[in-house]
């Protein structure tokens, strides 16, 4: 099975979140199990000076106006990358999604040129059967497929996060080298507008998203105008939850971080707590819980409600660290709070791979208090690094962590805590359970080896892609 997948971002490379690691890891899960998997990405200087590029293997004289573009053959430690190189689009910083006047065209033509592949091949005669398209800005490329005529390959898309959807005015529409009779309902057409996304979940042979929660809440309340859409497309829809990559997230073998360790020797887990605290500029306590919360400062994410909570969590004796950013709002309001209280609250906005490793290593609870989450990996790191995540019920928060109640902590399942109501109020009830526990170290540490226990692996998940390629009548072509 040829399958090409299509993204704006690449771990580690481009990364903004945990699409970057999810299109690093799962395209070589799925050649672990003997598809021939590749990856078509931007061209971005960052890609370009880092991987070993073999040569042109395609090349398009213009593409909506971004100038001439070359399709290079490369390869990143075992897995083949297209490049597409087009520097009128991608020759700059600030991207991947830099919101300039040319945002759209630069993602268009991203699509377009998988359509081009996907329609002609490669100059070594490698054309894929499946197109997977991952996100908006690769919304458009089951439109180029459908009104480019030729053989067409089976197009599939992925919803990470339905929230961002690339939602354009009409008038660019002749920039897009769309026909006019792309503009309908069945096509691009979304509220008078363009609607990338939308026009991929419209087209697209099959489509798919990160968790099964997700999956259904997109339908009916959670998806941003789209549920309609879904709703009707639901035979075709698929929740496939992520994966972790043990060579990249295992504290048995992580660089980064000061002491190594797994479930056999958890004793020399806390120098890693020690090592951070003293980083951050927080009290060596040992006895303070220490909460941790590392991701993009967005509404969605619902630190807000841990900004409800901090004197809280503070008087009760806990110290509480954030790596993020994002909204000015809560970037200004996370750093008042680690003012308020010095040695116990610390803060770190910026992005910064190595520290989240760190932070993962070192921390007893991950918060992760989103509003809505497609899937979520830092509560799946925090698992796999013997930290407690402590999470909203929703999406794949709900699907991959079991939370603690009398029950789940008689029957030894609970690998974490989780709230349920969207408030500050409710988070701070699961706070309390956290320290109470925390209080209780045969719990605690029965809780923590149950998370670490649990199997992320990415090659389920990989044979569930597979499973729903599987699905696609054959195009006969
Ligand atoms: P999302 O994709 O919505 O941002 P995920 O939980 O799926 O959320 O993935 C977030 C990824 O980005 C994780 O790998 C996380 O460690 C990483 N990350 C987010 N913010 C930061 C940051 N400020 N510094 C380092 N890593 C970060
Ligand atoms: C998105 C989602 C996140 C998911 C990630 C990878 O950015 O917000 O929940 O884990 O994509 O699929």
């Amino acid at each position: 099975m040829r399958v090409l997948f299509v993204a704006s971002e690449l771990f580690p490379y481009v990364k903004t979140g945990g699409l970057g690691d999810v299109m690093a890891a799962l395209p070589r899960a799925m050649r672990a199990l003997g598809a021939d998997v590749r990856i078509l990405v931007p061209a971005y200087p960052a890609i370009l000076n880092a991987v070993l590029v073999q040569g042109e293997v395609g090349y398009l004289p213009d593409i909506m106006g971004g100038g001439p573009a070359h399709i290079l053959k490369a390869e990143a430690d075992g897995l083949p990358l297209y490049l597409l190189d087009q520097p009128g689009h991608f020759n700059r910083k600030g991207l991947p999604y830099d919101y300039s006047e040319d945002l759209p065209r630069r993602f268009a033509a991203l699509s377009f040129a998988a359509a081009h592949l996907g329609r002609v091949g490669d100059s070594e005669g490698w054309r894929p059967e499946v197109l997977h398209g991952h996100d908006w800005p690769t919304g458009l490329m089951p439109a180029y497929v459908a009104f480019g005529g030729g053989p067409r390959p089976a197009t599939v898309m992925t919803i990470h996060n339905i929230a961002f959807q690339g939602r354009f005015s009409r008038t660019i529409l002749p920039d897009l080298w769309l026909p006019p009779q792309a503009y309908t309902q069945e096509g691009v057409e979304y509220h008078g507008d363009i609607g990338f996304l939308k026009a991929g979940l419209r087209l697209a042979d099959r489509i798919s998203t990160v968790s099964p929660t997700y999956a259904k809440e997109i339908q009916h309340f959670g998806g941003h105008g789209l549920e309609g859409l879904l709703a009707h497309r639901s035979k075709d829809l698929r929740g496939i939850l992520n994966g972790v990559d043990k060579t990249i997230w295992n504290p048995a073998t992580d660089p980064h971080i000061q002491s190594r360790y797994d479930l056999r020797h958890p004793s020399r887990r806390p120098a890693n707590r020690t090592d951070f605290q003293r980083r951050l500029g927080l009290q060596e306590d040992p006895a303070a819980p220490l909460f941790v919360s590392v991701g993009r400062l967005d509404p969605l994410k619902g630190l807000d409600l841990v900004l409800d909570n901090v004197d809280h969590l503070v008087h009760r004796g806990g110290q509480l660290v954030l790596i993020g950013s994002g909204d000015p709002h809560a970037e200004g309001a996370f750093r008042q709070a680690a003012q308020r209280h010095p040695g116990r609250v610390a803060v770190f906005i910026g992005y910064d791979e190595v520290l989240a490793h760190r932070a993962f290593a070192a921390a007893d609870v991950v918060l992760v208090p989103s509003r809505q989450e497609p899937c979520g990996l830092t509560q799946l790191y925090a698992q796999v690094y013997g930290a407690l995540p402590l999470v909203r019920r929703t999406g794949g928060l709900a699907d991959t962590v079991v939370g603690a109640t009398a029950e789940t902590l008689a029957n030894g399942t609970a690998t974490g805590f989780m709230f349920d109501a969207a408030s500050g109020w409710a988070l701070g009830e699961a706070l309390n359970s956290a320290f109470d526990l925390f209080a209780d170290p045969a719990g605690w540490r029965q809780v923590q080896r149950q998370g670490m226990k649990a199997d992320f692996s990415w090659a389920g998940p990989a044979q569930a892609y597979l499973d729903l390629y599987a699905t696609i009548p054959p195009k006969g072509h």
